[in-house]
């Protein structure tokens, strides 16, 4: 199943609410939320005071990236906001390993993010551990970038690792996804979406969200 994860990064934030509401009538899967702190990155974005607001608004699935220096600092916090999923960055921290099992001790679903100059090699003792890698396919800190293809050998090579130990992975990519390049994505094995200048920058989300389900349909994994 492919799913779509507008990124709210991208969002008119004088009207979150609304913006929410625009992206699941347009029948979004998760709600990307991008959290950056000005160290990790060189950008600041929102934190779990953002987060807690929100989840009164909506049921979606909060998809929590979390691109930030010590997540295990702050990850309670945002399991209390309400957070469904949250992913840390490889880069961030000294014991990826150790950062994961700590936060699925929490009970949990958490994933880990690997940065376009990070090898794959990184990221495969995390099939079957992890419960998604997130692939970026921009440096990580600012919205509206442009896509790097180059990126998607990795998501290749973590779905084939996947399957070759049976594993039900799911795949994000992020960064400058939509309608026109999801296909590669999809043909690669990405089965999640992150898209927040495609998405939260047209008035019409619905047809683009239609456009990328097609893609998926359309360019199914090829192995
Ligand atoms: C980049 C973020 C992305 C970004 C996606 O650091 O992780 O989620 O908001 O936005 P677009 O789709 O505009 O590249
Ligand atoms: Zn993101």
């Amino acid at each position: 199943m492919l799913y779509i994860a507008p990124s709210l990064l991208a969002a008119d934030f004088s009207d979150l609410k609304g913006e929410i509401a625009r992206m699941e009538d347009a029948g979004a899967n998760y709600l990307h939320l991008d959290v950056m702190d000005g160290h990790f990155v060189p950008n600041i974005s929102f934190g779990a005071g953002v987060i807690e607001g929100i989840r009164r608004c909506t049921n979606m699935i909060f998809d929590v990236h979390l691109m930030i220096s010590e997540p295990l600092r702050y990850v309670d916090s945002f399991v209390k906001a309400g957070a469904d999923i949250v992913t840390f960055h490889y880069e961030a921290v000294n014991n990826p390993m150790a950062t994961l099992k700590a936060i699925k001790e929490r009970e949990i679903p958490c994933g880990i993010a690997i940065s376009p100059r990070t090898p794959v090699e990184a990221a495969l003792p995390f099939v079957g551990l992890a419960d998604m890698i997130l692939v970026m396919t921009v440096e990580p800190g600012f919205g509206g970038q442009t896509f790097m293809p180059e990126c998607l050998d990795k998501v290749r090579a973590l779905r084939r690792h996947a399957i070759k130990m049976g594993v039900n992975l799911n795949i994000e990519v992020d960064g400058g996804i939509n309608a026109d390049n999801a296909a590669y994505c999809t043909e690669a094995g990405a089965n999640v979406l992150a898209a927040g200048s495609a998405l939260f920058k047209t008035k019409r989300p619905r047809s683009v969200m239609a456009a990328m389900r097609e893609a998926g349909r359309e360019h199914p994994f090829i192995g």
